[in-house]
């Protein structure tokens, strides 16, 4: 089984999404898979104009000249490509929007009437990948990914594809902080989504009671309130005194 994961935050090595995008695709390589995280941001992603030529004029092939083409060509080389992306305004990045958005060669432009009576682009020729989310939250509740859980279910049915996994964290701000007191609860965490990987790869699906622990908070949503406020205040302070 072959696992890409599309990681569509600016930061990079800092990024908090990583993360998790590198402890899942660890226990997925441990469980036999094929891996591949591609961080968008280093890659030249102009936004979809919109000129259909895609559809019309060169079926399947994009007019905007950039990095686009090699990452559709990977894309379609997974099994499961996953879209990993920070919480920005409740929902994915610009980054990810952008790449989202240019994936549309790969869709059929036909219309169809679906099983449930609403309308969908016709079944695309050829393979195309399962999809999977994984996002993270400064806020800390788990209800912060309430716009993600529904794109999920529409971007799987708006290109054909089965959704094959999410992983949402709130509070991901934590996860690339140094501090000795939150090591134990990143490297837990961390643990669970390698677990999460392995069972994907192994049975098909994230188990129920993994599903379960991954929507847990990682500390109290109080704490960890009073800690980031702190986090501000000192940084704040900081520039203040520069
Ligand atoms: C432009 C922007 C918008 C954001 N919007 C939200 C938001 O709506 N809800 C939230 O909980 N966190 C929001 N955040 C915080 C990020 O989701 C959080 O910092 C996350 O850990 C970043 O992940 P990354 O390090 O992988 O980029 C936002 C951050 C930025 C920069």
């Amino acid at each position: 089984m072959k696992i890409i994961v599309f990681n569509s935050s600016p930061k990079l090595a800092k990024s908090n999404t990583q993360v998790i995008v590198d402890a899942f695709l660890e226990g997925a390589r441990g469980a036999g898979a094929d891996t591949e995280s591609v961080m968008l941001a280093k890659f030249k992603i102009k936004p979809c104009t919109g000129c259909l030529s895609c559809w019309v004029k060169t079926p399947g092939r994009c007019a905007i000249k950039d990095d686009m083409a090699e990452l559709r060509e990977k894309y379609l080389g997974a099994d499961v490509a996953a879209f990993a992306t920070p919480l920005y305004v409740d929902n994915v990045s610009g980054i990810m929007k952008n790449f989202m958005d240019r994936l549309l060669p790969l869709v059929d432009p036909h219309f169809e009437m679906k099983p449930d009576g609403v309308t969908g682009h016709r079944d695309a020729d050829g393979h195309r990948p399962a999809l999977g989310l994984i996002s993270n939250s400064g806020f800390p509740e788990q209800s912060q990914f309430a716009v993600l859980r529904v794109l999920a279910g529409r971007m799987a049915r708006n290109m054909n594809v089965s959704l094959a996994f999410e992983i949402y964290r709130g509070g991901g701000g934590i996860l690339t902080m140094q501090n000795a007191m939150l090591a134990p609860i990143v490297d837990g965490y961390k643990a669970l989504v390698a677990q999460a990987g392995r069972e994907f790869v192994q049975l098909g699906a994230i188990s129920e009671p993994t599903r379960q622990k991954l929507e847990q908070p990682l500390a109290p949503p109080q704490i960890y309130i009073d800690n980031v406020n702190r986090m501000w205040d000192k940084l704040i302070a900081k520039r203040e005194n520069a």
